[in-house]
């Protein structure tokens, strides 16, 4: 590994804090974000400020990563503060492929091998026990590390060029977004990122799953990239509860919000109906009112990977718009549906009234009633 050798670190709050101060207070330098073709010269500029503890822009299948050293304590705080995330969310590490995971982590139990020959490089991240090299900033504290081998060519051109390990969240602010486009990145994070690669729009464009395969079941802690299906075609039974004592201290119930409240509905909004004024619609296969400029269909063909591969992008149109709500229609929860309905239980926030027929907006991302009228008013 090249990166420059671990500090000695140990997780107490205060130095925590101390760290974050540290890098909040260098964010005062504004950059000016360039967005920068993934070259080899380029690649390595990148590298060269992943090295001085900087953090840039790095596209994966999934989403963009906001990528950092991952064992350099004082870019992982950069990374914190750029993002104002809580420290008690952890991160992911990304390795490159043929990276020798013992470096960082103490044991690989066998499923999690049969799950790496079989999806990686690619959209599934694996909690694995870690080792003291790994700082407890990246873990939260936790005694588990969160590992993903990205399968997008530009990560991994710029992982082997790193040859060690690089912490990446979504390069969005805490609970908003995630990027799937350079340019996404660029508007989110501005000028606290000096540079980042474009790898074009996210192929996936929704996050990894991540599991922990542990000696004593495979667990799930967030839906994503890979489905639950395919997974189990090739370890047998996954457990969706959380397995009890595994916690995912990211799964916070509001997340991947955009700034515009947004609304599930419990049945696809009827045919025909117009729009309420200032409401934008997140529909599943068609919308057939007059207004279209209000209106996103996920899957005009019924398939979910392309919904998922267009939620993010579309969410974020419909919140430049400057409609008081979006409501959503119903996601079937079957293969990448299940992701898109957790990021869009995430999401939903606000309560509505739809005259007529009572309140119909529950917040907290629960769903909520279709309207047989549709005039809506936002409540709260
Ligand atoms: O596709 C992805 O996973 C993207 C791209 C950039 O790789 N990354 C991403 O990172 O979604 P982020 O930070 O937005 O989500 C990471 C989540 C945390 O919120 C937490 O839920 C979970 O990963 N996580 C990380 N380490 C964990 C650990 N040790 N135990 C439990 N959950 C963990
Ligand atoms: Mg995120």
């Amino acid at each position: 590994m090249r990166l420059p050798p671990p500090l000695q670190f140990h997780c107490s709050r205060d130095r925590i804090s101390k760290l974050c101060a540290f890098a909040s207070a260098r964010l005062c330098v504004k950059f000016h974000n360039v967005i920068a073709q993934p070259t080899p010269e380029n690649i390595r500029r990148a590298v060269a400020l992943l090295r001085d503890g900087q953090c840039v822009g790095m596209p994966t299948e999934t989403v963009y990563g906001l990528a950092g050293d991952a064992l350099n304590p004082a870019a992982l705080a950069r990374i914190f503060a750029i993002k104002n995330r809580p420290f008690f969310d952890p991160l992911i590490v990304h390795v490159a492929e043929g990276f020798a995971l013992e470096h960082i982590v103490k044991k690989i139990p066998p499923p999690a091998w049969t799950l790496m020959a079989s999806f990686w490089p690619g959209p599934l991240t694996l909690l694995f026990p870690k080792r003291e090299m790994v700082p407890d900033l990246a873990t939260a504290g936790l005694p588990t590390v969160a590992v993903r081998c990205p399968a997008h060519p530009v990560a991994q051109a710029l992982l082997r060029e790193c040859g060690g390990p690089l912490a990446a969240p979504s390069a969005n602010k805490f609970g908003r977004l995630s990027p799937t486009s350079a340019a996404a990145v660029a508007a989110e994070l501005g000028a606290e990122v000096p540079l980042t690669l474009d790898g074009g729009p996210c192929r996936v464009g929704i996050e990894s799953t991540i599991l922990a395969a542990r000696d004593d079941g495979i667990f799930l802690l967030r839906a994503g990239g890979v489905a639950l299906e395919e997974l189990e075609k090739i370890v047998g039974k996954i457990e969706v509860s959380g397995g009890g004592a595994v916690t995912a201290p990211g799964m916070l119930k509001s997340h991947y919000a955009p700034r515009t409240p947004l609304a599930r509905l419990s049945a696809p909004w009827p045919a025909g109906a117009e729009l309420p004024p200032d409401t934008a619609l997140l529909a599943w296969r068609g919308f057939a009112g007059a207004d279209r400029r209000r209106a996103r269909v996920l899957a005009p063909e019924g398939k979910a990977a392309a919904a998922a591969a267009r939620l993010f992008q579309d969410l974020r149109e419909l919140d430049a718009l400057g409609v008081k709500q979006i409501l959503c229609e119903p996601v079937p929860a079957r293969g990448l549906g299940r992701a898109i309905n957790d990021r869009l239980a995430r999401a939903a926030v606000g309560v509505a009234d739809c005259p007529g027929v009572g309140a119909f907006i529950a917040g907290g991302g629960e769903s909520v009633k279709a309207p047989s009228r549709p005039h809506c008013q936002r409540r709260g």
